[in-house]
């Protein structure tokens, strides 16, 4: 293929990106672990379900980043994922050196790649990778909004029984509880979902969506969500790789956008082949900016809890 992503962290969101990236054939893969032997299995694995999925993508396991060099993309998801009772925020202190160091490592070897960051807390794991890489912004991006919103897209398809193709959905802001998703901005077939729904049905689908990876880690136990974390970070990829400019809900480096500054937090981003290519502005209502900047205040005691660990 023309193209090479490494993916980090071979665990069940790593490999599942691998997977998808692989079977849609969008680039060869190099999936990177620090537990030997796991990297090589799972890509191996991969490899020999390609004659049966029809596809000629390169996949190669290993622990050793030298295989990453010059890669067009970095996908991190390397980390502890949570257990029942745990929010994204007791991560932290683990997955903050985690993500330092792998960043270290694999941004020497791929100097102009874009990188997308998938371990949580997300926001918070976003300036660790562009604080360690020195990357310019554009090429630093987390994935959450694009999840958020395809699971607010799941529960208004299944609440109003209408195909999932149907819907769009924007949720903004860090991914945690403080998310925003906006209704204004939510549509069926075009249609805001404020003309088709009562006002506490949206309500208790904007809560499930907040609750929406602890749901799935209330019903795994042992870890978190995967299928639906790595649909979005190929979405993202996709469409770097493809250069096709979807706007998509991505964390991002603001500098005043929003009136938010120096932050990650999720807001609508153009992505093509220079990553982020645009950040899309939109004016909030008052509420709406009110929802985001309380967001954005739960991402900065984030990042200043980073700096309490150094
Ligand atoms: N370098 C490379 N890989 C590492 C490192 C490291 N320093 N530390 C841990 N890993 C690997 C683990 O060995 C494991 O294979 O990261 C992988 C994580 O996989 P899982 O435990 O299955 O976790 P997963 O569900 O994939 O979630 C990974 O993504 O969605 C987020 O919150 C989630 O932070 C978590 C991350």
């Amino acid at each position: 293929m023309k193209n090479k992503t490494t993916v980090i962290g071979a665990g069940n969101v790593g490999a599942t990106v691998a997977q998808r990236l692989a079977e849609k054939e969008l680039c060869d893969v190099v999936l990177i672990d620090i537990v030997e032997g796991i990297p090589q299995g799972k890509s191996l694995d991969l490899a020999e379900a390609a004659p049966i999925e029809k596809h000629d993508a390169r996949l190669c396991g290993t622990n050793d980043y030298e295989a990453s060099k010059d890669s067009d993309i970095i996908i991190i998801t390397a980390g502890i994922a949570r257990k029942p009772g745990m929010s994204r925020d007791d991560l932290i202190s683990t997955n903050a050196k985690i993500m330092k160091g792998v960043t270290e490592q694999v941004t020497k070897l791929s100097p102009d790649a874009i990188i997308i960051i998938v371990s949580n807390p997300l926001d918070a794991m976003c300036h660790i990778a562009f604080d360690t890489s020195g990357f310019p912004k554009n090429r630093v991006i987390g994935m959450a909004g694009v999840l958020d919103s395809a699971r607010f897209r799941a529960f208004i398809s299944m609440e109003l029984d209408v195909s999932v193709e149907n819907i769009h959905a924007l949720v903004l802001g860090g991914h945690g509880d403080t998310m925003v998703p906006l209704p204004r901005f939510s549509t069926v077939a075009g249609i805001p979902i404020t003309e088709l729904m009562p006002r506490d049905r949206i309500d208790s689908l904007i809560k499930r969506t907040r609750n929406g990876g602890a749901e799935i880690v209330g019903y795994l136990k042992t870890g978190s969500a995967y299928y639906a974390p790595a649909s979005a970070a190929v979405e993202m990829a996709e469409s770097i790789l493809k250069d096709k400019k979807k706007i998509l809900p991505c964390a991002a480096y603001l500098e005043g956008e929003y009136g938010i500054n120096n932050l990650f937090i999720g807001v609508p981003v153009k992505l093509g082949a220079n990553g982020i290519e645009e950040i899309i502005q939109i004016d909030l209502t008052s509420d709406e900016d009110e929802a985001l900047k309380n967001s954005a205040k739960a991402v900065e005691k984030l990042v200043a809890d980073l700096k309490k660990l150094e």
